[in-house]
């Protein structure tokens, strides 16, 4: 199983990543980091914790990393995720306790113990894994590469061109980009694809079973989604299909492409990703520096990502 840290803000689609990850032979979670994004830390970290209730999980160690991004404050997404972090659901509360220790010093940890080189999965603005990286750097030598839900080559969300992870830190998504560890980015290009169709989490909502109820509630919440053109991303996996991406890359495809983060004007927070033929020679500009090379989500086989999230989960037969 592909050893793997997940860094999270949960978050709607961060709880289905979670059950996800834990529910698939081929991942193993060695721990989970948390960090303010679609809501407090505070909040994330409870959230996570009674995630864990829900999929019956063995302990996991949890700990709670940055409270805020690295030169802004916190900036609320509860328009999108409600105040609670998980839109409408209300979860029982847990006994689990977070670690005592900051979230950067038990990745470190779990880096530094693992036997096979660790794969990070940033699900959330990328703060504490930019500063693991720049307190630890000797990390990046058993780290085997950081896939990360962020960025897009069209659309923004949490501004025209800027997706809501990069954007809530786009600094920090710099340093992670040139750690020299190889990145992945599974941004809103694949992200804003991958849905469940409605009537199937109709049916997980009225389900008996526990976990099938809870799953069939966070795909079919609404808080994020108004109407009009947003009715599209109803039932969304979200960030659940950067866990796809790890044990199903060849659904997606990708291609090694140049990317920097935009840090300031209107465009702060936007990944720039050079699509050209023959890329990283500007006309204007000459040999554009700043770039680094980064394997891009570009496309994605959603039938194929449905089955593997629902099939994974024991939820198959709702299809
Ligand atoms: C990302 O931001 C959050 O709203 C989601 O959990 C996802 O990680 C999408 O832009
Ligand atoms: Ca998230």
């Amino acid at each position: 199983a592909i050893p793997v840290i997940l860094d999270v803000d949960t978050g709607v689609d961060d709880a289905l990543a979670i059950l996800f990850a834990l529910a698939h032979p081929g991942i193993n979670v060695l721990g989970i980091s948390c960090v303010a994004g679609n809501a407090s830390l505070e909040r994330v970290v409870e959230n996570t914790l009674r995630i864990l209730d829900v999929a019956d999980a063995p302990p996991v160690p949890v700990a709670a990393g940055a409270s805020r991004p690295l030169l802004e404050p916190a900036r609320s997404a509860a328009h999108v995720h409600g105040e609670s972090g998980l839109g409408t659901l209300k979860l029982a509360a847990t006994d689990r306790q977070a670690e005592s220790i900051s979230s950067i010093e038990l990745m470190h940890r779990l880096i530094q113990a693992s036997p096979h080189p660790v794969t990070l999965v940033g699900l959330a603005p990328q703060t504490n894994l930019a500063l693991l990286l720049r307190q630890y750097p000797d990390v990046v030598d058993n780290i085997e590469r950081i896939v990360f839900m962020g960025g897009s080559t069209t659309v923004g969300n949490a501004t025209a061109v800027a997706e809501f992870n990069v954007w809530h830190d786009p600094e920090a998504a710099a340093i992670v980009l040139d750690s020299g560890v190889p990145t992945f980015m599974y941004g809103l290009d694949v992200f804003n694809q991958v849905a469940i169709p409605e009537p199937v989490a109709a049916a997980l909502v009225r389900s008996d079973s526990p976990l099938a109820h809870v799953v069939g509630l966070l795909l079919s919440n609404r808080v994020a989604l108004g109407s009009g053109r947003n009715a599209a991303y109803t039932g969304l996996i979200g960030d659940a299909g950067a866990i796809c991406a790890l044990v199903d890359p060849d659904a997606l495809t990708t291609a090694m492409l140049p990317l920097r983060i935009q840090l300031s004007g209107y465009g702060r927070g936007q990944t720039l990703v050079d699509q050209r033929i023959h890329p990283g020679e500007d006309i204007v500009h000459g040999l554009a520096g700043d770039w680094e090379a980064a394997e891009v989500a570009l496309d994605v086989d959603v039938d194929r990502y449905v089955h593997l999230f629902l099939d994974t989960l024991g939820l198959g037969s709702a299809l």
